[in-house]
């Protein structure tokens, strides 16, 4: 009998498997319908935020992995998973600028159906703030545990090549975080100002304080070490 490609085969909604894999009908249902959206440009505030919240999730996914990979000694196993999720989250911060595209009259619109609803509650973005410093603790404990310091596997990254790798995809990772940061500082400025109160009541302002906060302080001061070290021997 000639097999039948066409016919699902997995049990679920929808009229093909990768509908009913991938659950298509439910995801493509979290949207507000066309007609009860408050502007027509609401649909891609959802999109953009939702898509966000999937990337981050995945993200923190792999770094999850990555942080277990790091524990066990699988340096190149942890390097390549964050290098995953550093991959992933460069998507939230480019669909940042898709919302630049809101004039902030018609963002007042959807705004006002937002209630206290505020990005500072994002699950995503604070399960990345979560699992930043357990990575960095699994960092310091290999570190530990070897007798090194930070600057033992930059000035030896040769010998240390796989140890190194987990620095900089950390530093990365790090990176990406501040880069959210700040270009959702700018969104933000462009779209409701600079000066005025979030949806829950917090200054604009406090999100360029929170843009100073760094995951890894030790490996971007160890920069100004080598530098100062260079400068001194030369
Ligand atoms: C029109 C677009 C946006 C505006 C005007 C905006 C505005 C704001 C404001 C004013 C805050 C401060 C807290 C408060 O709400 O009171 C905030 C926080 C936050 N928003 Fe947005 N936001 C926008 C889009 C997004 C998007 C697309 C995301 C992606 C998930 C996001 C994620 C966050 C996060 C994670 C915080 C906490 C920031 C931190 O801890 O530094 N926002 N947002």
């Amino acid at each position: 009998m000639v097999k039948d490609f066409h016919k699902p085969i997995l049990e679920g909604k929808g009229a093909t498997d990768y509908e009913r894999y991938l659950r298509t009908d439910e995801l493509l249902s979290l949207q507000t319908p066309a007609e009860e959206l408050s502007h027509p440009d609401e649909l891609t505030f959802q999109v953009v935020h939702q898509s966000s919240e999937l990337l981050m999730k995945g993200a923190s996914w792999e770094l999850e992995r990555a942080r277990v990979a790091l524990i066990a000694g699988n340096y190149q196993n942890s390097a390549r998973l964050m290098r995953r999720a550093n991959a992933m989250l460069e998507h939230p911060i480019a669909l940042l600028h898709i919302l630049e595209t809101i004039t902030p009259y018609d963002y007042h619109i959807i705004r006002a159906g937002l209630g206290h609803g505020s990005g500072l509650d994002s699950p995503g973005f604070l399960s990345l703030l979560h699992i930043a410093p357990r990575i960095g603790d699994a960092f310091q404990e290999h570190l530990t545990d070897k007798g090194l310091t930070a600057d033992d596997v930059y000035r030896r990254h040769e010998e240390f090549f796989a140890l190194h790798d987990v620095a900089e995809r950390m530093l990365d990772f790090d990176e990406r975080m501040q880069l959210f940061r700040f270009h959702h500082l700018k969104l933000a400025q462009r779209i409701i100002g600079g000066g005025v109160i979030g949806t829950m009541g917090t200054p604009v302002e406090v999100l360029q304080q929170r843009m100073q906060h760094v995951a890894y302080r030790e490996l971007w001061d160890l920069r100004n070490q080598i530098t100062a070290n260079a400068n001194t021997s030369s």
